[in-house]
């Protein structure tokens, strides 16, 4: 194989670099089936707003709705962190808005995954100067660990170990969100990522 060609090589199937399921495609299921039952029962005739973050959270919102047999609306947010996870200073932006008027509404807050739950603070924080009618927290992964605030979760999918999975909607540098299942990597992965698309090792 000529040097053109192994730059061109195809990275091995997405399925190659997975060390561990955690999560299967069926359990998620199950439980997605089972929290929409839930909000459709506690928010009936609620017409809640259902707000995501970008963009992780796309096909745990995608399963959700259609898991929920009441009206609903919704609507997503972006944001952008500068530093580590772990410093309690971390900055964090809106850089896309809402669409739709929270006020007055009764928010249901949509998260792929709550870790340290720096991110939710602020926007927690965001939303309640909105002045919704309420906002109450749901997650389909919460890994508790490392938390460093105390959060009110109102919906859990799945509790999780302290470790970085993928799948599902979670990425590493953008990569696996298209995975069915919930996932952690092969550190050979990990690596290969690292370098550039067209480096040779
Ligand atoms: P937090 O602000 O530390 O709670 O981080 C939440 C965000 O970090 C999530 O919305 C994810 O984008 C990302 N994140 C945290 N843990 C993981 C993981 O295990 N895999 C992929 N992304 C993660
Ligand atoms: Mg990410």
């Amino acid at each position: 194989m000529g040097a053109q060609a192994l730059a061109h090589q195809a990275p091995p199937p997405l399925l190659d670099d997975i060390e561990e399921v955690l999560i299967t495609e069926q359990q998620i299921r199950d439980r997605i089936a089972e929290l929409g039952t839930q909000i459709s029962a506690d928010y009936a005739g609620k017409d809640p707003l259902l707000i995501g973050v970008l963009r992780g959270v796309f096909i745990f919102m995608a399963d959700l709705v259609r898991a929920i047999a009441i009206p609903i609306e919704v609507d997503f947010i972006g944001i952008t962190r500068y530093g580590p996870s772990t410093q309690t200073q971390g900055i964090v932006r809106l850089t896309k808005d809402l669409e739709i008027n929270m006020q007055q509404r009764h928010v249901l807050f949509v998260e792929d995954i709550i870790d340290t739950g720096l991110s939710l603070r602020y926007i927690l924080n965001t939303l309640q100067a909105r002045q919704p009618a309420s906002l109450r927290i749901c997650t389909l992964f919460n890994k508790p660990r490392k938390r460093l605030f105390e959060l009110d979760i109102a919906y859990t999918g799945f509790e999780l170990p302290d470790r970085f999975v993928v799948g599902y909607g979670l990425d590493y540098e953008e990569g696996y969100r298209n995975l069915p299942f919930v996932g952690v990597l092969q550190e050979e992965a990990i690596t290969r990522r690292r370098l550039p698309p067209n480096t040779q090792t």
